[in-house]
């Protein structure tokens, strides 16, 4: 196959108009660390025909990066950005190789176009990319029966608005949780310590880091080990890391997703103390470096997949805390599996009075696209609809006091999360 390295024309953005996108830092580094990948995309590029050498006025980028995205968004970024061919593609999705140093101008021009950013996924090596081409295995399907009434009558009890309102204040006092920031390494050691505390005198209980080869911050794993098929396993979490414009920059992330990491936290807190064991597996997972590519879940769910784990369902716990809808819980449709988004519904009518919703991200918009992408399914309960999500993320303002300092919202997805496992994990 033939690589071409198609040049970036330098692209200013002064065509759009400022609006809804005013107070947005644009991301220049745009969140890729690829140092420890350069030699092996310059090799796979070379294994794959060679670089075609660069057109005269500016130099192939040294460091190329792989960038998948969907052809229609590339659609309506035309003009700006794309001067360049595809260096594959199927009917959907185009895989292009992208200087690093061009990504934050892609993330702006995504955040300009759709009001996201940045809607990409980012590949340390061609291979990887030209994966996003295959559709996903579709996960064989399942019975799903709720029957364990009685036992989550009291489970569900102890669930408590206060310790997730003390667990998201902690993770947002970091000055941000930057998947390359020193603090966002820090965080991520924090919750090492907090979760490990669950471990204690509870041998089928693990925490562990999984640690990931480009970049430093760590995702943690606390592991539930199943006393009758611990070989299947339920994934439940959400992201880590925040984001506000990249870099160094303050970025609380008090709602994406402090909200998220404190639920899955409230949900391993009530199962223990209420001396609940699983008979199947589960990992609860806080996953690294999301807002830049979901890469901390791209790379725990290809491990999985690689290793042959049963992984029975998952939930990604992603932006919890702001109701920005009438409803509480909207179910996201794309990049999930619509019968384990059935089963939550029927756990929100089973064990709740919460009134549940329909929404659309209308791409992979978080760590739930990793495990569909690798034939797992998975689900996004979500805090609104796409369209009404919270204004504040991705900024320095995105902070707890935007919910009056409390967690009445995120309450709901911690008990249906509570629901989720019991009834899974049976
Ligand atoms: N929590 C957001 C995803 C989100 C935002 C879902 C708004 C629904 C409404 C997540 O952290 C994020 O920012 N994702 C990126 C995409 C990802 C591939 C980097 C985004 O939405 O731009
Ligand atoms: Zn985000």
């Amino acid at each position: 196959m033939r690589i071409t390295n198609v040049l970036l024309v330098s692209t200013i953005f002064f065509g759009f108009t400022a609006g809804a996108n005013a107070g947005y830092t644009p991301d220049f580094d745009g969140g890729i660390d690829v140092r420890l990948a350069i030699q092996a995309a310059i090799e796979s590029a070379a294994s794959a025909g060679g670089l075609v050498p660069a057109m005269p006025g500016r130099p192939a980028p040294e460091t190329p990066v792989w960038v998948s995205m969907e052809k229609s968004d590339v659609g309506a970024l035309d003009g700006a950005l794309f001067k360049r061919a595809p260096v594959a593609q199927n009917k959907n999705i185009a895989v292009y190789e992208f200087d690093p140093a061009d990504l934050g101008q892609l993330a702006d021009g995504m955040y300009r176009a759709f009001h996201r950013a940045p809607g990409y996924f980012a590949h340390d090596t061609l291979e990887a990319a030209l994966q996003d081409l295959e559709a996903p295995p579709a996960p064989p399907s399942r019975a799903y029966i709720i029957d364990q009434g009685p036992r989550l009558k009291g489970i569900l009890a102890r669930v408590k608005e206060e310790s997730i309102v003390s667990v998201i204040t902690s993770l947002s006092a970091y000055k941000n949780r930057y998947y390359s920031s020193a603090t966002g390494v820090d965080s991520s050691k924090w919750l090492q310590q907090l979760w490990g505390k669950f471990a204690e005198g509870r041998p089928d209980i693990s925490v562990a880091a999984f640690k990931h080869a480009s970049f430093a911050q760590e995702s943690v794993v606390l592991t539930m080990l199943g006393a009758a098929e611990p070989e299947k396993v339920i994934v439940m979490g959400g992201h880590l890391d925040s984001v506000a414009g990249g870099g160094d920059n303050p970025a609380p992330g008090a709602d994406d997703n402090a909200s998220g990491v404190s639920v899955t936290h409230e949900v391993i807190r009530t199962l223990v103390e209420s001396g609940y064991r699983p008979a199947k597996t589960i990992k609860f997972i806080a996953f690294a470096a999301e807002e830049v590519g979901l890469r901390g879940s791209g790379d725990i769910a290809a491990a999985f997949k690689k290793q042959g784990v049963a992984v029975v369902g998952m939930l990604n716990l992603d932006m919890a805390n702001y109701k920005g809808s009438p409803l509480d819980i909207y179910f996201i449709t794309d990049n999930t599996n619509a019968d384990q988004n059935a089963f939550l519904g029927k756990l929100v009518d089973t064990y709740t009075d919460y009134k549940w919703g329909s929404s659309k991200c209308g791409y992979g918009c978080s760590d739930h696209a990793s495990w569909t992408k690798n034939g797992y399914p998975a689900s996004l309960p979500f805090e609104s609809t796409f369209a009404q999500y919270n204004p504040f993320i991705h900024k320095a303002t995105d902070t707890l006091d935007k919910t009056g300092g409390r967690a009445e919202h995120a309450l709901k997805f911690a008990r249906l999360a509570v629901a989720y496992a019991v009834e899974l994990a049976k």
